[in-house]
């Protein structure tokens, strides 16, 4: 892995070597943890823009990303993800990594983040272990009206069920005040592109690591962000890219 961006001078970090997990998470310091909540996004996408390939975001992937996927989520308070990437992907707890227990106690967290999945049907299934054997209890966004029987199989299985809008929608803003008042500040979405899509559209969202895969797939797979688009397109800056194997590591924050 070598830094591309910012760069200065010809530098140990521009050099391609091997980057250490500390170093990673150095670079991708979370600019969350104050009183202030932020929220980044992680995706990934081919050269032509697909976010998907048969469904699955993994094909785009390369172990350099699942590095800094695994970093992202070392260091966040909560990973925030739609229920239908839930669904496909079949996400798991997240794990605590010795690696990165004593950052994570000197920074307030639990052993690893929370999974919250954002739902308006609450069409899970219960039975897996996101929700009945996580280190610390999986939440539901969901809205106010969410179907009883639901909600009551969600807080059965143990997962725990927070109320961020009105109907059965969730509120974007709202999620992200809710997250805060639980003690989450450091925020990361992971996606899909229905919900990021949301969160560009409110507002909501401060930045954004986006992996460009070199890879083509043509076809008709999802945009990172699905939904109406923005009546003003949403400007960002460029922070840092990191390289390896061909595969960019961006990180831009709202300008
Ligand atoms: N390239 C990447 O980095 C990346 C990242 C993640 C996922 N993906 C891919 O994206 C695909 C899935 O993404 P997707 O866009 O179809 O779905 P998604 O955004 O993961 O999930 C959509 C679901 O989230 C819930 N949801 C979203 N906004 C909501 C709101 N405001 N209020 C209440 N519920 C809300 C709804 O769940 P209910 O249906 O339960 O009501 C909705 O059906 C998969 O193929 C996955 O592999 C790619």
């Amino acid at each position: 892995m070598r830094r591309l961006f910012p760069v200065t001078d010809v530098t140990d970090e521009t050099a391609v070597r091997e980057w250490g997990l500390a170093e990673l998470a150095a670079a991708y310091a979370h600019p969350g943890g104050g009183r202030e909540p932020w929220l980044r996004a992680n995706m990934v996408s081919t050269l032509d823009g697909a976010a998907q390939h048969d469904g699955r975001s993994q094909p785009l992937s390369h172990p350099a990303d699942m590095r800094i996927f695994g970093v992202l989520r070392a260091l966040a308070d909560v990973v925030v993800v739609g229920a239908q990437t839930v669904r496909q992907e079949g996400y798991r707890p997240a794990r605590a990594r010795a690696e990165f227990a004593a950052a994570r106690e000197a920074a307030g967290q639990g052993p690893a983040p929370v999974i919250a999945v954002v739902t308006a049907s609450l069409d899970l299934d219960f039975s897996l272990p996101l929700f009945t054997s996580p280190l610390v209890p999986t939440l539901l966004l969901t809205g106010a009206a969410a179907a009883p029987d639901r909600v009551a199989a969600a807080e059965a299985a143990g997962a725990r069920v927070v109320v961020a809008g009105e109907g059965t929608a969730v509120d974007p803003a709202r999620a992200v005040r809710a997250l805060a008042d639980l003690g989450h500040t450091r925020l990361l979405t992971e996606g899909g592109p229905r919900l990021l899509g949301e969160l560009i559209a409110a507002g909501v969202l401060d930045e954004i690591c986006l992996t460009l895969a070199p890879i083509l797939t043509a076809g008709d797979a999802q945009r990172i962000a699905g939904g109406p688009s923005v009546t003003l397109p949403r400007r960002f800056t460029l922070k840092s890219m990191l390289e390896e194997d061909g595969f960019l590591f961006t990180r831009y924050q709202r300008s």
